[in-house]
């Protein structure tokens, strides 16, 4: 979406402070433009803190790079679009204690924001891939330096056979619109013995249609666990969505479709090649 000119002006003038995890606009500004800026801000997953010691719009990210990027081009990606809900830290701590990440582990993020997982994760001594559709968000990655590798793709698009391995570890929280999907592909790109890690809507444990009645029953073949998280979980995000994170263990031979699955089955012959 584009940035109001009024709004642009305030985030470019030399007095708006844009540094690390907040915006700080130390002047007046009319009503009617505090509403567009604030707008502006808080799509773009900023919330105000009015406390005294802060008066700024802080981000669950560092939003500088960011924020610079969106200026660049005017443009800002509306947190609504792609369901772009970064991971809140308490949410990211317990993902990664379920990981169990060992220096030099290789872990996937396959729909990686602004890196609320993928940072903490090699913090931890991992090597993280990211895949991230927007560009914005994939340029954020990229400047955070924290992954090896920042793939700016549709990550549905990817072919787990385009990978040379599986991941010891897949950690994500996909796009709520289409979580089982993204989930399931992702099982593409785990090690056999592998383990994912998924934040995905609570609804995925009632749901009745036959892709999700049918993602419930592979979990349970393989042993998986549905943890519910705290129904405030997300609210710092700004949404009270309920949420469950998914955990479950990859094994040679077991019913997931992991990377060694993918390489198991029979290439297709292209027939027609051959004439
Ligand atoms: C719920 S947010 C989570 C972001 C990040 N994992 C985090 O925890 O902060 C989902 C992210 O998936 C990205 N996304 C949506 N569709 C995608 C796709 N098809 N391929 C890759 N990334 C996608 C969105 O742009 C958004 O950044």
């Amino acid at each position: 979406m584009e940035i109001p000119s009024g709004v642009y002006d305030v985030l470019t003038d030399d007095r708006t402070v844009i540094a690390g995890d907040r915006v700080q606009i130390p002047f007046d500004l009319d009503r009617a433009l505090y509403e567009q800026v604030n707008k502006v801000l808080k799509e773009i997953g900023g919330r105000w803190d009015g406390r005294k010691a802060v008066r700024a719009h802080v981000f669950p990210f560092q939003v500088e790079g960011f924020m610079r990027a969106c200026l660049a081009t005017r443009e800002f990606p509306s947190r609504f679009e792609q369901g772009w809900y970064p991971t809140p830290e308490r949410v990211v701590h317990d993902m990664l204690e379920h990981a169990a990440i060992r220096d030099g582990m290789s872990v996937l993020e396959p729909s990686a924001g602004t890196g609320s997982i993928a940072g903490p994760a090699a913090g931890r001594g991992a090597v993280v891939d990211c895949v991230e559709i927007d560009a914005r968000r994939a340029h954020v990655l990229r400047e955070q330096g924290a992954a090896r590798r920042v793939v700016e793709a549709d990550f549905l698009d990817l072919d787990p056979l385009d990978c040379p391995t599986g991941y010891r570890r897949v950690v994500m929280n996909p796009p709520f619109s289409a979580a089982v999907q993204h989930v399931k592909h992702a099982m593409g790109f785990l090690a056999d013995d592998g383990t994912l890690i998924a934040v995905m809507p609570e609804s995925v444990m009632w749901h009745s249609d036959r892709a999700t009645v049918e993602f419930r029953e592979l979990i349970a073949l393989a042993e998986g666990e549905f943890i519910r998280l705290p129904d405030e979980s997300f609210v710092p995000s700004g949404t009270s969505v309920c949420t469950v994170l998914l955990v479950v263990d990859a094994e040679p031979g077991g019913p997931l479709p992991t990377h060694g699955w993918h390489q198991r089955q029979p290439r297709q012959l292209d027939l027609f090649a051959m004439a």
